[in-house]
């Protein structure tokens, strides 16, 4: 019986005792470690437990022969490390090729015995155990002590979490057994048991602390600790199934060496077996997979490995993967839930996206409660590109719907199952407004297409909240109004501090600031003369170029080249207003259409921007405070001032931008389409429609060399 030593002072102790006292006290203070940091349930005060890592302290320093490998001063360093260091793997750590399909794993086979040039007849034992979906760990031991652990890294050089490793307990940090080689590298998976993880989310949820998404990551997040003190509070496994360098090998076969790994101290994994005729191994397989709902731990395939060693050694390397193991993946889990609720949410674009809320339900190896359903059509069978989905099937609230997730690909819903369908389910009915602010909502007309594209958008971009602060910025930088002292984050903070809600409002700051009780130079980061200046540098813009104030709202398809042809073609804001608000007139719509590069895309979008009242609320409130710059008008004196010219065809001289500034800078019009109004096609070799257009309507034609002579620049 061991005799109580726990009382003794330091300085009484005989050897004997303190050998006893110093496992006593390894074993104890791990026990409160895990208490403490796992289980948040420490049993005694802070002080005793100091006591006792000061006891442990002291015995080793009188006794510093007898310091414990797994002693409390070493093992969970409760060191904080600045960064990990790099370790050169001394054998690089290979990945591995993969199968998909029996068929994959008889080539691979037969590859190996072609290569090797083993007839049928002879013998190929391979070996099948799980694919663990951790992360993997190489593990230095030197004369039996481990002496470093690394991560995989790019393969050839990992980082240094010895301290970390030192916390998970199936890592031995002595090598057990006798004869143990002088260096040892044993490779395997770090990995987190479904309970484990569930654990720690909760006690993550309960301190309102982010979640973590699933096992794997939450593994390898957890050995990238720098403070190894956190490691130690998460419950990490290990299993062993490679190795790198070895100054001998104990055995000549992988199983022979997994199972010497088992007599060192470490854990493998009981799936794994060896076979000699593929029809068995791909049983083997069927059973893993049949089995792995139920196993604790993560995992996506089966990995295959030819046994005999001497024939690994002969089968070598292809680039960076093995020629003799192959990695049979599962494919991606599926499963049934219900879908419960269709979401509409609304991104910083305006764009609609329904979004699928699921009974909750684990698939791959994560709780799924959302799915994205993409868009209005993919809610009723059709796909991005017009094919059948889910045999056309439409989804509603109520279906049971099957999942699938593969790796960390977002889950999709594959198929319906109709024959739960509910009683009285309705088609769902996709919004034609916008759920935040209440603006219409439309299908975007694609610009290259000239078709409805299948994303629904919100038209109030200068009020609905959820884009107000993306417009905000935009309305503000660079291209567009560039205040000086007003970028992303002062127009962040303004909108959320309230004192703007609207790109409107930034011109009554001045005057709200003066009336308010909450002063803008009393704010964090402002002081008089900060404000003065943006207040000023608020009023320099107001006379801003037209086109900037056009490209500022931010309207669907209205970048900085049309915002330009817009305010070059309107000339002035009083102008533009009226055709803007027109755009319902057919003739008005038309004339925005024929302006050089607008097409119905643009068309399109500014006539919806222009339809939505609550966007005319701002755009007056903007009027009333700025005026823009009209255009400079172009010479006046020239031959083709304000005439329409339409270049046509292929023009040999000039490229049709160059055409369209020179024209322009002739004070002329540049249209794209040919009407009754268009004073000169200038037509080059290949012309056709419009050419006969103007023919048919009697409108003056010329070629390139007419257009230089024309204009005096022969
Ligand atoms: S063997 C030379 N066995 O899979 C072969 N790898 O895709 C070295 N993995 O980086 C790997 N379980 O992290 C092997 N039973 C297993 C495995 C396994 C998981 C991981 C490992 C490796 C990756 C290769």
């Amino acid at each position: 019986m061991t005799k109580d030593n726990s009382k003794i002072a330091i300085e009484e102790l005989v050897r004997e005792d303190a050998v006893q006292e110093l496992e006593r006290l390894a074993l104890e203070i791990m026990r409160h470690d895990k208490l403490y940091h796992a289980n948040d349930e420490p049993e005694i005060s802070d002080a005793a437990y100091d006591a006792l890592r000061r006891r442990n302290l002291g015995i080793e320093q009188r006794f510093p022969d007898l310091i414990r490998e797994d002693s409390p001063s070493r093992r969970v360093g409760f060191v904080a490390l600045d960064k990990f260091e790099k370790v050169i793997h001394a054998i690089p750590m290979l990945s591995l090729e993969n199968a998909f399909s029996d068929e994959d794993v008889h080539d691979f086979a037969k590859r190996m015995r072609k290569f090797l040039n083993l007839p049928e007849s002879q013998k190929l034992t391979l070996t099948a155990e799980p694919k663990i979906d951790g992360l993997s760990l190489s593990l230095r031991y030197e004369q039996g002590r481990l002496v470093s652990a690394a991560t995989r890294g790019d393969g050839a050089t990992g980082e240094n979490v010895t301290e970390n490793a030192k916390t998970i307990s199936d890592i031995p940090i002595v090598l057990a057994g006798d004869n143990i080689p002088d260096v040892v590298e044993i490779r395997g998976e770090v990995y987190m048991c479904h309970a484990a993880f569930f654990d720690l989310n909760k006690r993550m949820e309960a301190e309102g602390k982010p979640t973590y998404v699933n096992p794997r990551n939450t593994a390898a997040g957890s050995l990238r600790q720098l403070d190894s003190a956190i490691t130690a509070t998460r419950p990490l496994n290990f299993f062993a199934y490679a190795w790198g360098e070895m100054s001998a090998l104990p055995h000549n076969t992988q199983m022979g060496m997994v199972e010497w790994m088992k007599a060192c101290g470490f854990r493998i994994n009981p799936l794994m077996q060896g076979f000699e005729k593929i029809e068995e191994l791909l049983k083997h397989y069927r059973k893993i997979e049949k089995d792995r709902p139920e196993l604790e731990y993560d995992i996506d395939g089966v990995v295959y490995k030819v046994d005999d060693l001497g024939l690994q050694e002969r089968l070598g390397l292809k680039s960076r993967v093995p020629r003799w193991a192959i990695a049979h993946k599962f494919p991606a889990e599926k499963v049934w839930t219900i879908l419960r609720e269709i979401e509409i949410q609304v991104g910083r674009t305006g764009a609609l996206t329904p979004v699928a809320r699921l009974e909750p339900v684990t698939v791959g190896g994560v709780v799924v409660t959302n799915a994205t359903l993409h868009n209005e059509d993919y809610v009723k069978g059709v796909g991005s590109k017009g094919e059948v989905l889910r045999d056309g099937k439409d989804l509603r609230v109520g279906d049971h719907v099957m999942l699938q997730r593969a790796g960390d690909v977002i889950p999709q819903i594959l198929d319906v199952d109709l024959s739960k369908r509910p009683e009285g389910a309705q088609p769902f009915e996709f919004p034609s407004y916008c759920p935040v602010c209440g603006s219409h909502a439309v299908r975007d007309v694609n610009e290259k297409t000239g078709k409805a594209d299948s994303v629904k958008r919100c038209t109030g971009g200068l009020i609905c909240p959820a884009q107000v602060i993306e417009r905000l910025k935009h309305f503000v930088s660079r291209g567009a109004l560039d205040i000086d002292g007003l970028g992303d984050k002062q127009a962040e903070a303004f909108y959320e501090s309230g004192r703007i809600a609207d790109v409107a409002d930034i011109f009554t700051l001045r005057e709200r600031d003066a009336r308010s009780l909450k002063k803008l130079k009393d704010v964090e980061g402002w002081g008089s003369t900060s404000v003065a200046k943006l207040f000023d540098a608020i009023d320099v813009v107001r006379d801003t170029d037209l086109y900037r104030f056009i490209f500022g709202l931010g309207i669907r398809h209205v970048g900085e080249q049309t915002a330009k042809d817009l305010a070059k073609t309107y000339g002035d804001i009083e102008t533009l207003n009226q055709a803007m608000l027109d755009l319902g007139n057919p003739q008005t719509y038309d004339e925005l259409l024929s302006i050089d590069g607008i097409g119905t895309a643009v068309a399109e979008a500014l006539k919806e921007f222009f339809s939505e009242y609550r966007n005319l609320d701002v755009w007056n409130r903007l009027l009333v405070q700025i005026n823009p710059k009209p255009v400079e008008q172009a010479a006046t004196d020239s031959p083709v001032a304000g005439k329409t010219i339409v270049f046509t065809g292929s023009l040999e001289q000039m490229t049709r931008d160059e055409a369209k500034a020179m024209a322009e800078r002739l004070g002329a019009k540049v249209s794209g389409s040919v009407s009754k109004k268009t004073d000169l096609v200038v037509a080059g070799p290949g012309a056709g429609s419009k050419l006969k257009k103007a023919e048919d309507l009697g409108v003056a034609t010329t070629d390139e060399n007419g257009w230089f002579k024309l204009i005096g620049r022969e």
